[in-house]
């Protein structure tokens, strides 16, 4: 398709803008620059072993275990530094929160601070990156408080504590066979892909939908021992298809990077769950509210999806800690809220009794 076809994430953003007369352009710029760290991530993940950026970030070099308990790769280190990098200067941020720093980043001296707050997970799924399987970068822009913002004081973690629907925006980028940057400004979903030539973000997918019902799931099996009972019993229901009380095959899938099975579910539908299990009881959860759950749940919602803890909506949570982890399940909507029905109802509801099945006299 010739270029003058299609819209620039620039473009893109300018037009958003026009919707709100009074903005000043700094979260406009405050996105191209997220963009912009994302490019270069984009580049780096390309590279693999050529770039000599495969394999652990070496403990002498500070530290090869993050906040979270997680071994960091070197490609984790350099993406949170570009994120830092590219996005510390402008003057559009209060401050920066990151998956894999402990505290807030304090906008340095020397810069100007801003309204916004800036969130991410500089890599996700970099369990892949050695094996050259897609990972992403996910983000999520909040609003400061109003103190901070007048005051420019260094920030704490209990301003990043907001609850997943002040999002302003929310995003990821995929690294994949083509880099694309998926995004929301609270009006709908977009898609951008690469162009690599140009080195631009060109808009290839307009007001993207999630399909309301779905035949494929996705959830780490090897867990199943830890779940809960509504969990096994949606599993449960998916693994006995047309036979079964669905009536239907289920498809499943896991890649182990979530960025990517959402965006598989954004695209063709299907269900993620990554919910709260018993593995490990300091643990509730695997995922995190802030960088992951948060700003793809957002994605999910505008979209005509759903984002739940399982008994709530994952939205309307709010944030206890920088680095809470929670259960998550996301994608297509009736899906979604069939599985907060199995956490609703009575825990003492027997699943594996073919009496309670769905298709019974016991069925609502
Ligand atoms: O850090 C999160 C993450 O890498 C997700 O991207 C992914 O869904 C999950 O962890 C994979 O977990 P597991 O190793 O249990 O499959």
């Amino acid at each position: 398709m010739p270029l003058r076809q299609r819209s620039t994430l620039t473009q893109y953003l300018i037009e958003e803008r026009r919707r709100f007369p009074d903005s000043k352009g700094e979260f406009n710029a405050l996105i191209l620059d997220v963009a912009l760290a994302c490019k270069a991530i984009a580049r780096a993940v390309a590279m693999g072993e050529l770039g000599g950026l495969y394999g652990d970030h070496a403990a002498q070099e500070g530290g090869a275990i993050n906040v979270q308990g997680e071994t960091q790769k070197k490609l984790d280190v350099l993406s949170n530094e570009l994120f830092i990098r590219v996005n510390e200067w402008a003057g559009h941020l209060a401050g920066m929160a990151s998956e894999e720093m402990t505290d807030p980043y304090q906008i340095p001296g020397k810069f100007p601070r801003g309204k916004y707050l800036l969130v991410f997970d500089p890599l996700d799924g970099s369990s892949n990156i050695d094996v050259n399987v897609s990972v992403g970068s996910i983000f999520s822009i909040l609003r400061a408080p109003q103190d901070a913002i007048d005051s420019g004081r260094d920030l704490v973690e209990s301003d990043f504590l907001q609850a997943g629907a002040t999002q302003l925006a929310a995003g990821y980028a995929l690294y994949g066979p083509t880099t694309m940057l998926v995004l929301t400004v609270g009006n709908g979903v977009s898609a951008f892909t690469l162009e690599p030539n140009l080195g631009e973000f060109m808009l290839t997918h307009s007001n993207l939908q999630v399909p309301a019902d779905t035949q494929e799931f996705a959830i780490n099996a090897s867990n199943s021992r830890f779940w809960e009972p509504p969990i096994k019993r949606y599993v449960d229901e998916c693994l006995a298809g047309k036979s079964g009380e669905r009536g239907k095959d289920f498809n499943m899938r896991w890649i182990a990077s979530m960025v990517a099975e959402a965006h598989r579910i954004l695209m063709r539908g299907g269900v993620f769950m990554y919910p709260r299990d018993t593995k490990d009881p300091s643990k509730p959860g695997r995922l995190r509210l802030l960088y992951e759950a948060n700003p793809i749940g957002m994605i999910m919602e505008q979209a005509g999806g759903r984002a739940s803890t399982g008994r709530e909506p994952m939205l309307s949570v709010t944030p206890t800690g920088l680095h809470q982890r929670i259960g998550l399940v996301f994608g297509s909507k009736n899906e979604v809220e069939r599985i907060e029905r199995y956490h609703s109802e009575p825990a003492t509801r027997e699943i594996d009794n073919p009496l309670f099945a769905e298709r019974t006299l016991f069925r609502a």
